[in-house]
């Protein structure tokens, strides 16, 4: 079974840097395929907890070759500070492949993020600030700067004459800071040229190789479906597509190569950043969940907003991104509640909505309709068959699973790389 696309379900935070670590020594590639250094996926491997976020959580296997895909955008100076990290720490990041068509995240982007949520006031979307939206807006504006550039300095020079025209403009006389100089720029980037040469290639190429030889191909989401800048909660969204459809794009394979579609939900919901989102709480459960699922941000380390889990948001992942198998992830986040709350579907304004709503205004007015199901007090942390969780925490799961438009396959019931019950194989 060779290619498989692991994406998020809900707003991010899932834990799929912890599923892809699980399925890691069964691949041989894994591929990042949207976003950049806004991704935050901690992964614990004995005593030792790895914070990644440009880097493909793939790249702490041995053996696997990491890829960041074309339709990432790269920071080049976190690109190279991740990898010191971990050569620091003896991991072996030899084998990064980044594809020559990725676009890059430069300093004027950077400052774009910042000056533009600044001057959005309290209509600001609460962006990491990595410069995320302006890359890819230069991308789609067709001034974006690309790898390859980096190996015609001339063309660079060009490249980034022409974007900075524009730019300084709009830095100087809208939002009043300096103009920054096109050397500037180049000198920052052509630092990395000689790093860079072994590493940027056409891996749309290796990837369909890879494939070929009947290899194993993980692309690995960022980010998550309800922050796709098409089927998210737009406004309030990343500006890559973060569903699986983003897999192709984002790295040049075509969708009849693919034949598993996992998406990795959370037992409850959390987001970080503004928008609108249905069960968030405002109460002690609120804090309860933030406390016991430790939520706070891999990437900017605010606090995420918890709330309980939402059916019609699991199904509308499902249908988005052909959903084959679920990863349910941190259900023993939720031990010790008596009776848990699920969200089946929203009334509107006094209509009810089994699905999500198209219109963002509906959306943004929904309230969650519940239903409530027994909980458990047993710690379930050490149970790696379905039949070691207690009878309430099955018929959570199975609940769930009915609701949610997909089988569940696995059931993360702690952070650590062991703690995981396997119902079906997620590659088999
Ligand atoms: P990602 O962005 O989707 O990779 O997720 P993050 O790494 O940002 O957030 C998920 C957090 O939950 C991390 O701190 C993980 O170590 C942790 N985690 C993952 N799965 C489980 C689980 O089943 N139980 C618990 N308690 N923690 C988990
Ligand atoms: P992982 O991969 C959670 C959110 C930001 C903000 C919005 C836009 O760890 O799940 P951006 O900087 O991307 O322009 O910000 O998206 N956001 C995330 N929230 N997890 C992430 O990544 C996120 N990446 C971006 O908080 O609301
Ligand atoms: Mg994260």
């Amino acid at each position: 079974m060779p290619a498989a696309v692991l994406i998020g379900a809900q707003w991010g935070d899932e834990g799929k840097g912890k599923a892809t670590d699980l399925l890691g020594s069964r691949l041989d590639y894994v591929v990042k395929f949207n976003g950049g250094n806004n991704a935050g996926h901690t992964v614990v491997i004995g005593d030792e907890k790895y914070a990644l976020h440009l880097l493909p959580s793939g790249i702490l296997t041995p053996g696997v070759t990491p890829v960041i895909g074309n339709g990432v955008v790269v920071d080049v100076e976190v690109l190279f500070e991740e990898l010191e990290g971990l050569e620091a720490r003896g991991v072996d990041v030899s084998k990064l492949r980044v594809s020559a068509n990725a676009h890059l995240i430069t300093q004027y982007h950077r400052t774009l993020d910042k000056v533009t949520e600044r001057f959005l006031g309290k209509r600001q979307i609460g962006t990491t600030g990595r410069g995320i939206g302006p890359a890819y807006a230069d991308k789609i504006n067709r001034v974006g700067i690309r790898m390859q550039d980096l190996f015609d300095e001339n063309i660079l020079r060009q490249k980034v004459e022409g974007a900075l025209d524009q730019k300084n403009h709009l830095l100087v006389k809208i939002y009043n800071r300096r103009a920054i100089a096109v050397d500037e720029i180049v000198d920052e980037l052509l630092a990395y040229v000689d790093r860079l040469r072994p590493m940027v290639t056409d891996t749309a190429l290796l990837l369909h190789q890879a494939l070929e030889r009947d290899e194993t191909v993980l692309f690995e989401g960022g980010q998550a479906t309800m922050l796709d800048v098409d089927h998210g909660t737009y406004p309030f969204v990343t500006s890559s597509n973060a569903t699986s459809g983003g897999a192709i794009t984002g790295s040049g394979i075509a969708p009849n190569k693919i034949d598993r579609v996992i998406a990795v939900v959370k037992a409850y919901t959390t987001r970080v950043g503004a928008g609108p989102f249905p069960t968030e709480l405002f109460d002690e459960w609120g804090d309860f969940l933030t406390e016991q699922g430790h939520e706070f941000g891999t990437t900017t380390g605010r606090k995420r907003r918890t709330g309980w889990y939402d059916a019609p948001i699991a199904r509308y992942a499902s249908r988005i991104n052909g959903v084959t198998d679920f990863v349910l992830t941190k259900l023993d986040v939720l031990t010790g509640i008596d009776r848990i709350p699920v969200a089946v579907a929203y009334d509107v304004d006094g209509e009810r909505f089994d699905e999500v709503p198209v219109s963002q205004s509906d959306f943004h007015h929904a309230k969650p309709i519940y239903e409530e199901f027994p909980g458990w007090t047993e710690d379930i942390s050490g149970a790696r068959e379905f039949a070691d969780l207690p009878a309430n925490a099955q018929s959570y799961v199975r609940e769930l699973e009915a609701m949610s438009g997909s089988r569940i396959s696995a059931i993360g019931v702690g952070p650590g790389r062991d703690e995981i019950v396997t119902l079906h194989d997620l590659l088999g």
